[in-house]
């Protein structure tokens, strides 16, 4: 049975809200409350527009919200793709968010139609949760990836609040997974993957890593 999370993503009127209602306040929830996971996403779409030449992937782009700071720095042959399989979500992003050098493609973040080797940036912000099957999402990120290129991943994290009375129901409820301290970084490094950093805020955890360049 789909969980109500995966069913909202698929859902027309959701796809609509979702980008400028529900994000907006779900970030702030991550940090229960606190700045810092506004904070840290504000940091992060800067360091998205930043300039350079480089193929960027978004996987489970939703609506588009991460597209135009991504693209935004975009120089020479670089581009920004963003994946997803809610056709409603990739209809919103298409009207949405309109450049030259962006593009959006239906598809699985299990089978990525991407060549090995090929992708500067892979990401996956607020999706990793959702999936029921996440850990080999890692490795197509990993497979795309460059030589040199970069990880980047926001998604959920166990803090206190989980072992809250009602706390473990109502997330096993919304279908959303919580993620152990290590569990991901264990699987990145298992990949090969170095420079790895984490930073948490509240119940939400950002990873950024690299792919190792050859000797
Ligand atoms: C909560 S939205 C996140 C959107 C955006 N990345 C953000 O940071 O706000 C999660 C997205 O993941 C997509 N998704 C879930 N499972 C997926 C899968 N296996 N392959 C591709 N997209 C998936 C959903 O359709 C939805 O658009």
């Amino acid at each position: 049975m789909t969980s109500l999370a995966q069913r909202l993503m698929g859902n027309a009127a959701f796809s609509q809200i979702y980008e400028h209602l529900w994000r907006p306040v779900f970030t702030r929830g991550f940090s229960l409350g606190g700045p810092e996971t506004q904070d840290y996403d504000r940091a992060l779409r800067a360091y998205l527009a930043r300039p350079g030449d480089r193929t960027v992937l978004d996987i489970a782009c939703g609506p588009g919200n991460y597209s135009e700071d991504a693209a935004a720095g975009l120089t020479g042959d670089g581009r920004y793709i963003g994946l997803d399989y809610s056709m409603p979500m990739l209809a919103q992003a298409q009207s949405r968010h309109r450049l030259p050098r962006i593009s959006y493609v239906r598809g699985d973040a299990h089978f990525l139609p991407v060549a090995d080797n090929s992708i500067d940036t892979v990401m996956c912000l607020a999706a990793l949760y959702l999936i029921p099957n996440p850990l080999p999402v890692l490795d197509e990120m990993a497979r795309v990836l460059k030589p040199g290129g970069e990880l980047i991943i926001f998604t959920s994290v166990e803090a206190s609040i989980a072992a809250l009375p009602g706390a473990r129901t109502a997330i096993g409820w919304s279908g959303l997974r919580i993620f152990g301290k290590r569990e991901l970084l264990v699987q990145l490094q298992s990949l090969g993957l170095e420079h790895i950093e984490q930073t948490i805020t509240g119940v939400g955890q950002y990873i950024h890593a690299r792919k190792p360049k050859p000797q």
